[in-house]
C-alpha cells in the first residue's frame, strides 16, 4: 500500500523536509551549504567564535528549522538566536544565495528548492538584527 493511499495518515501533509528526500538528502545539502558559507569571506566573521561542529550543527538546524525536520528544534526563537550577531540584510542575502546554490548542486527539484528559499525569506525580519 502506498503511503499516499487515503488510509494513510501521511497524505498531502508531507513536510517540505520529507519532500526534499529526508535525512540523507538534507545531509548532502548541509555539507554543500557549510562549505560554501565557510568559503565566503563576508560571512566568516559571523562564525569566527563558532567551532566546526557547531557550525555544521547550525547549517543542519537552519535547514531543519525551515523545512520541518525529524528532530524538533526547541532552542531560542530566530530573533533571540541572532539578536547579538548584528546580521545585515546583505549577509542574510548571501546565506540565502549559498543555500540556493547548494540545493541546485544537490539536484533538489525546483518546487522544493523554491519552497525552502521562500520559508527562509519569511524569517528575514527576525534574523536580520543589524
Ligand atoms: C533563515 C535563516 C536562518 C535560520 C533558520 C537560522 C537558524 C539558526 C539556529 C536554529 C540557530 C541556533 C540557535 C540556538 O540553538 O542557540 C542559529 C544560531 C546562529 N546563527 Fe543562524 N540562522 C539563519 C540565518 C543566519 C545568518 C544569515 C547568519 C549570519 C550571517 C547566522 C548566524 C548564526 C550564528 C553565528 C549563530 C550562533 C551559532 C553558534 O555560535 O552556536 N544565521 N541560527
Amino acid at each position: 500500500m502506498s503511503r499516499h493511499d487515503s488510509q494513510s495518515p501521511v497524505t498531502v501533509e508531507d513536510t517540505l523536509y520529507e519532500r526534499l528526500g529526508g535525512q540523507d538528502a538534507i545531509d548532502a545539502v548541509v555539507e554543500e551549504f557549510y562549505d560554501r558559507v565557510l568559503a565566503d569571506d563576508d560571512l566568516q566573521p559571523y562564525f569566527a567564535d563558532t567551532d566546526t561542529d557547531e557550525l555544521r550543527a547550525h547549517q543542519k538546524a537552519f535547514i531543519s528549522y525551515v523545512a520541518g525536520g525529524e528532530e524538533a528544534y526547541d532552542g531560542p526563537g530566530m530573533g533571540a538566536a541572532h539578536d547579538h550577531l548584528n546580521v545585515t540584510a546583505e549577509a542574510f542575502g548571501r546565506v540565502a544565495e549559498h543555500l540556493d546554490a547548494s540545493l541546485r548542486a544537490c539536484g533538489v527539484d525546483d518546487p522544493e528548492r523554491e519552497g525552502l528559499l521562500s520559508a527562509v525569506a519569511d524569517l528575514q525580519d527576525d534574523v536580520v538584527t543589524a
